[in-house]
Formats: structure tokens, sequence, C-alpha cells
């Protein structure tokens, strides 16, 4: 397994190329189920989630062409990629599958829309907690789906078409937004959907639906309004910037000091993030091609924050943040609020010299001033990235262990760090 190797203490300089957002890239290629047309994507994020999950739809018989390439000519990696669901030729989605991305139990909806049945595999608990689907399914029956657990799986069926419906969630979850958002375009008639997820990917998502003709009102609200038509067509949609992607680079820059900017960043994405940023005492300004963020001596102030649903600060940076709070001049509290389990960092990050207390959801980092480098290991993508932000700031080696993590949502960590200036280096086995 690949290991990552730093040697910390190097400050970063010049730019980042943020690439297109991993949980907009996803749920946009499964809405190419819903339509016998074409649906290019544009800026596409080189993953190994994007690739697993063009494995998961040329199974439900999506078609492929990277740049006018085919699957296994030269990966199914690319910049831009052509999905055509001409014909849905298998409509189960099995364990074998879904229980290695959990994103991928969101072809339920769209298959469900356009075949009227769809029997995809329970994805079962990970990481970060146990992460039920129990609303993805609240969502569907409204709409008239009839939803039966069979041996790990979720078979669904509605016969006669999906009809519009209301659904009021009781908790933002932006799975199920997705799920049903994208049920809902082909269902007969009405559906509003309350309480749905505002982050910018549910929008991205929405706004690719609409180019297929789609009818949604409330793209970016917490009310969407679905009328149904028959059928989609084709479109061309260019994936939005990954705004975790930006603010853990941000991070790393305050972290190891530096100024960098993050081409292609979009500040209204992650303005919550920026705030914390800021008070943290890092400078962070939009310039014309994306973000500049700067820390050029100055101490890190210590900050208080909670997670929350966007427009609030993300829990996919919250253990970027910690890494940040270890360095700051005194205590921080961290509060994670969706996920109950999501704080796999803090004893990796405590291998690095920092000092962090739990009580339940709440982490408290008192700050330690400097890391010592040290071999760490973490079981999910944000904990490991964070990881890897800490290692730049530790002095000595670091060493990161279980890399296959990071792969799945940072496009080629080592090569954009190490082009600013950081000493780090992919160690293959
Ligand atoms: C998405 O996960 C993201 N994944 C996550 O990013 C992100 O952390 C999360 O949203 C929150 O922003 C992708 O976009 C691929 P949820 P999702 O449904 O949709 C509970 C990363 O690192 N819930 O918004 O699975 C759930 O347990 C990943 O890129 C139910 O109770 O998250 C959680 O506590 C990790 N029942 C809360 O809602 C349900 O049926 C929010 O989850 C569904 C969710």
């Amino acid at each position: 397994m690949d290991r990552i190797r730093i040697e910390g203490g190097r400050r970063l300089q010049g730019e980042i190329p943020i690439s297109g957002a991993k949980n907009a890239a996803l749920p946009l290629m499964i809405a190419s189920l819903l339509s016998d047309e074409t649906l290019t994507l544009r800026n596409l994020p080189r993953l190994a989630d994007v690739s697993l999950l063009s494995r998961i739809l040329g199974n439900h018989g999506v078609d492929m062409a990277v740049d006018g390439k085919r699957p296994g000519q030269n990966g199914i990696q690319g910049d831009t990629v052509h999905y055509t669901a001409r014909t849905i030729v298998d409509t189960t989605a099995p364990y074998e599958f879904v229980s290695r991305m959990r994103a991928s139990f969101w072809v339920l909806g769209p298959l469900l829309g356009r075949c009227g049945e769809a029997k995809v595999s329970l994805p079962g608990g990970c990481a970060i907690g146990t992460r039920p689907v129990d609303l993805h399914l609240m969502g569907l029956e409204a709409l008239g789906a009839e939803i039966e657990l069979e041996d790990g799986y979720v078979v669904a069926r509605a016969p006669n078409g999906l009809i519009g419906g209301r659904i009021d969630f009781p908790k933002v979850t932006v799975g199920a937004t997705h799920n049903v958002l994208m049920a809902a375009v082909l269902a007969r008639g009405e559906t509003v959907i309350e309480n749905a997820a505002q982050e910018p990917e549910v929008r991205d998502v929405a706004d690719c639906l609409v180019k297929m003709g789609a009818q949604i009102d409330g793209i970016g609200t917490s009310t969407l309004t679905i009328q149904g038509v028959d059928r989609l067509h084709g479109a061309t949609h260019c994936v939005l910037p990954d705004r975790i992607e930006t603010g853990t680079y941000a991070m790393a820059v305050a972290m190891a000091g530096g100024e960098v900017e993050l081409v292609g960043a979009k500040t209204d994405l992650l303005e919550a993030a920026v705030e914390v940023m800021g008070e943290a005492g890092v400078d962070i300004t939009a310039t014309n091609r994306g973000i500049k963020v700067a820390r050029n001596g100055a101490k890190i102030g210590a900050v208080q924050v909670s997670t929350a649903p966007f427009p609030g600060f993300p829990t996919d940076l919250q253990a970027q943040l910690m890494a940040l709070m270890t360095m700051a001049d005194g205590t921080s509290e961290i509060t994670e609020t969706i996920f109950e389990n999501r704080f796999m960092h803090v004893q990796e990050l405590a291998r690095l010299g920092a000092d962090i207390a739990l009580d339940g959801d709440k982490a408290t980092i008192t700050g330690v001033g400097a890391l010592k480098g040290a071999q760490v290991m973490a079981t999910d993508l944000r904990a490991s990235v964070s990881l890897v932000i800490a290692g730049l700031a530790a002095e000595g080696e670091t060493v990161i262990n279980r890399v296959y993590h990071l792969d799945r949502g940072f496009e080629r960590i080592e090569r954009k760090l190490g082009d600013c200036g950081a000493e780090i280096e992919r160690i293959s086995s």
C-alpha cells in the first residue's frame, strides 16, 4: 500500500489549481442514468471514487467516452467525459460496489424514476458513523415507491411510475436530497422537498438537471419544487470547483506559512470557513483567478466552531481545522454536529504531539506551538488529509500510511503541494 512521506517545515509559495468537486461529480455522473441521451461533464476530477463510480455506471449500461477515447484505452479519468445511458441493462447495484462507495447508493432514485424498479445494496456503516438511509427511503416512498428490504438490499418498485409528493426532511441530508431530487424529475406531477440540503453540490446537480430539461424551482434554497417531465435530454455541464479541496489547501498554507493562490477557487462556496480562518488570523483575499491565502509569521488564533449544514462550517473541513488549531495560540473548541464518530484523526494528531481532549461531540484543542513528525494512519479521507497538512508543519519526518483514502478525494495531492515547495513524496509499495 502506498505511503506519503513529508519532511515538515517548508513554507508554501506559488499556486495550486483547484479541481472539480468530488461531491458534485459523483451525483452528476449518476444523473446520466436519467436520460437516453449523452450527458457531457467537464472539469471532472481524477479520483479513485470517480473511476469506481464509472465502473458501477458501466454495470448499469452507461457508455462512457473520455475525450473521444474508450474506457480501457487510457483509464476512465479525464477532464471531459461523455456518459450515455441509452439503455439501462441492469437495475441492480451490487454489494461489492455500494459497500466501497456510499454515494453509489444514490443510483436508487434515478433508476427507479427511469425504469420503475431498482435493487440497490444497503451501504452499511462506515468509519465516520452509522450513516443510515432511512430518509432516502422515506423520500422515495413519498413519491409512491414500494420499498422492501431483502437480504441486505433495498428493493424498490414503482410499476406505474413515480408520482409527485411532499417530503419534509426531519434533518438536512445531502444524499437523500440528491436521491429524491433525481427521482422526482421524472415523476408525474409536482414534488416539494422541504428542508432540502442547500450545499453548493446539490445546487450544481439541480442546475445540470435543468439543462437536461428538468423543471426545478427554488434551487439553492431549502425548498425545492419539481414539476415532473416525461423525459430528460442530453446536456453539457461543468463541475463546480471543490470547496473542500480549497479549504484544505488554505489550511495547509495557514499551517506551513507562506503565500499561495488557489486558482479556480471561489470564496462564495466557503464563506463560513473563510470567516473562521480570518478569525484565526489567516489572510484570505479573492483574486481574479481564485483565492490568495497567506500567513507570514503571524500567530494562529484559537477559534470556537461547530460544524453545520451549508452555509455553516462544513464537517468535511473539521479534521483539517483541528490540525490547524493544534498550533494555535490558546485553546480552541470544535463541535461535530453532523456525524457521531468523526474524530479518528484525534488519536493520530496526538502521535504528532497535539493536545486534544474529547468529550462526546466536542473536541478541546490546546495549542502546542509545534508538532513533531511521526508515523500515522487514518481511516477516512478528510482525517487522512488533516494528517498531511499537519505533517507539512511538523518538525522532521511524517509518514502517512493507507494513502488510498487520499486518492479517493484529492487529485495529485503530493504534486500540488510539492509544486509549492513542500517536501513530500509518495512511496509506492
Ligand atoms: C455527503 O454525505 C457527503 N458525501 C459527505 O462527504 C459529507 O460529509 C456529508 O454529505 C455532509 O455534508 C458526498 O457528497 C459523496 P448526509 P451524505 O446524508 O450524503 C444522517 C467526504 O468526505 N442521515 O448529509 O452521506 C447522517 O447519518 C464525505 O467527502 C440519516 O440519519 O451525508 C448524518 O448524520 C464524507 N438518515 C446526517 O444525516 C439518512 O437517510 C447528514 O448526512 C441520511 C442521512
